[in-house]
């Protein structure tokens, strides 16, 4: 028909029909971000999803993240536009498993990193994201041996920044194990002044080398208040978008992956199953949607409320 609507339209309309919000991490596809009412890293979107006044809460980002607004909000709709979107991290760390460290350790304080299943947040004594991991393990009384799951890059940071001994669940994020350090080292002998930045799920090697390490929104604000005008950016390259929307001016340039592909750079395959299209649907058949046992919501609950009271 001549007057064909845009998606962008069309998903315009049944968001306010329907009352609901759209959020999304900044990892997603540009498109996506731009469509959404709000973008933010893990804790942002928590937050955010437990304050909101909408019906219906449409994730734009992967499973855990559309789990854990689920919980925060039992009584309003979550969907996901792909189910599939799932997470290395939340993978690595299945719940028997985990129960069977769990009993050996009994005595051990359980902090568990968000990027992890509704099972495995119902099995922890406290949550936390990348942004807030150094105040929730400082908060645990001294005298408490720990148990952090499931990254073990993030945790090892976590050791070294707090000096805490902590024992580690063998769990990595296949996007951020994905950087080359050889590369990144070549990269940065041609651009000597850049600042290199880090996601604390990168590993070890990377992580020496950084200038920063933080959350998706603490690299945005380091890039913003810095007056350095070149950076080397080593996480998901899903953030470049709102990255360079922040800085027009400043040159930002993606860590590089230690396997040729499509980017030069790393992509996380899950957070990218979300596309447009499949945002419509699921916003126009209120389908997929994160559907969970009352007792596992309640369980998974009370460490997420724990990290959010801090
Ligand atoms: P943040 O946005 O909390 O930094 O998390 C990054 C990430 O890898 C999410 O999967
Ligand atoms: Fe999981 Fe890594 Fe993808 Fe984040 S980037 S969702 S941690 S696989």
């Amino acid at each position: 028909t001549e007057n064909k609507l845009s998606p962008q339209e069309e998903i315009s309309i049944l968001k306010n029909t329907k009352n609901a919000v759209i959020l999304a991490h900044y990892y997603q596809e540009p498109e996506i971000q731009e469509i959404a009412d709000f973008v933010g890293d893990s804790l942002e979107l928590a937050k955010k999803a437990a304050t909101t006044n909408a019906d219906i809460i449409v994730f734009a980002g992967v499973h855990f993240m559309a789990e854990t607004a689920k919980i925060l909000n039992p009584s309003k709709k979550v969907l996901l536009p792909d189910l599939n979107a799932g997470c290395s991290l939340a993978e690595s760390c299945p719940p028997e498993a985990f129960q069977q460290l769990k009993d050996k350790y009994p005595d051990h304080v359980v902090v568990t990193y968000i990027n992890c299943s509704a099972e495995i947040k119902a099995m922890s004594d406290v949550v936390c994201t990348s942004s807030n991991a150094e105040r929730v393990i400082n908060s645990i009384p001294l005298d408490k041996p720990i148990i952090f799951a499931p990254d073990k890059n993030l945790g090892r940071y976590l050791i070294e920044k707090t000096g805490r001994k902590m024992l580690l669940w063998d769990g990595a994020c296949i996007v951020h194990e994905a950087f080359s350090i050889d590369k990144l080292l070549e990269l940065y002998a041609k651009y000597p002044s850049a600042k290199i930045i880090a996601h604390p799920e990168s590993e070890e090697h990377i992580l020496k080398i950084a200038n920063y390490i933080g959350s998706t929104s603490g690299m945005l604000n380091f890039v913003k208040s810095s007056d350095q005008d070149t950076f080397i950016v080593a996480t998901e390259a899903g953030i470049l978008h709102q990255m360079q929307m922040d800085v027009p001016d400043k040159t930002l340039i993606p860590a590089p992956a230690k396997e040729d592909n499509s980017c030069a750079c790393s992509e996380c395959a899950f957070m990218k199953m979300n596309t447009l299209q499949k945002l419509y649907n699921c916003l126009k058949d209120e389908s997929p949607e994160i559907v969970l046992a009352e007792s596992l919501m309640k369980a998974a609950h009370r460490p997420i409320k724990r990290m959010m009271e801090l």
